[in-house]
């Protein structure tokens, strides 16, 4: 399979996708709180998905080769969960961090975006671990334009990770998007730099580096609670994950699943801007 680069039209749509997916993230931000099931933050999300935005729930029965039909509208990952948490009868308590990842098919393209949340208040450790998860993400985004290659990306996300002590999971990783939910390339959050797929104009893939508190390997649920999906820490520790969707223009990139409540760009990206217009300028 071939990166696919995306026309005029399909672009348009995939916008919009994106909007959406971002949207039901900002609907279900007040839900998230102590005391609230996963199970019943999938069922809002997919109520609004279905009876408010007419979108469909990408996930909701997604089987992919060697995977069991995934049951759930969402994904809900809690503390070591790392990806890929069904939704189900866990009840949220007081300083727990969860990703909610949400995908929607609108006509016909895909949006995919995914966000932490505080339950309560965190521990400093949650804390920095999810902003420099954040901060990872963005740094990602933020090297993107014609030219670059996917080492680019992997690397400083690899880079800014492990300098604060983290680690990278290497299992999964970005995926072109747009007709189906993961097309080529894969985007891996480690690399060397000048390595991997040329960037060019009208690729849309998504960069959602999951980073781990302690070690970087990861292992399935097993036993009782199998359930062919639910991906967590090895050494149990917490695991934090943003996504966006993004595309390559002619001068850089886009983020397509941005809306009002979106949080904001990290600082780090400023300073490293203004670094290096003070270069520049020689100022
Ligand atoms: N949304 C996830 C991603 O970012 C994929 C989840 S697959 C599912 O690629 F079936 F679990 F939803
Ligand atoms: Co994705
Ligand atoms: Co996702």
């Amino acid at each position: 399979m071939a990166t696919i680069i995306k026309t005029t039209e399909q672009i348009e749509k995939m916008r919009i996708a994106g909007r959406l997916a971002s949207e039901v993230l900002d609907y279900i931000t007040p839900f998230v709180v102590p005391g609230v099931t996963t199970g019943e933050l999938d069922r809002l999300c997919h109520e609004y998905m279905i009876k408010v935005q007419g979108t469909i729930p990408a996930p909701l029965n997604y089987a992919p080769a060697g995977y069991p039909p995934y049951p759930k509208a969402i994904c809900t990952s809690v503390n070591d969960v790392v990806c890929h948490g069904i939704p189900g009868a866990e009840v949220l308590k007081n300083g727990d961090i969860v990703n909610l990842d949400i995908t929607v098919i609108k006509d016909g393209f895909h949006g995919d975006t995914s966000r932490m949340f505080f339950v309560g208040t965190p521990s400093l450790a949650a804390k920095r671990l999810t902003e420099v998860t954040y901060e990872c993400m963005w740094l990602g985004i933020d090297v993107i334009k014609p030219g670059l290659r996917l080492g680019d990306i992997g690397h400083i996300i690899q880079q800014h990770a492990e300098s604060n002590g983290y680690s990278v999971v290497r299992e999964f990783c970005g995926h072109g998007i747009g007709e189906k939910f993961h097309e080529d390339p894969q985007v891996v959050h480690y690399g060397r730099p000048g390595t991997g797929e040329l960037l060019r104009p009208g690729m849309i893939f998504t960069v959602e580096p999951m980073i781990n508190l302690g070690k970087r390997d990861v292992r399935e649920r097993t036993g009782k609670l199998a359930d062919g999906w639910t991906i967590l820490t090895k050494d149990r520790s917490l695991s934090a994950q943003w996504e966006h969707t993004v595309l390559v223009t002619q001068t850089g990139y886009e983020v397509l699943t941005l809306s009002a409540g979106s949080p904001p760009a990290p600082e780090i990206l400023q300073d490293k801007k203004s670094a290096e217009t003070t270069l520049v300028d020689g100022r």
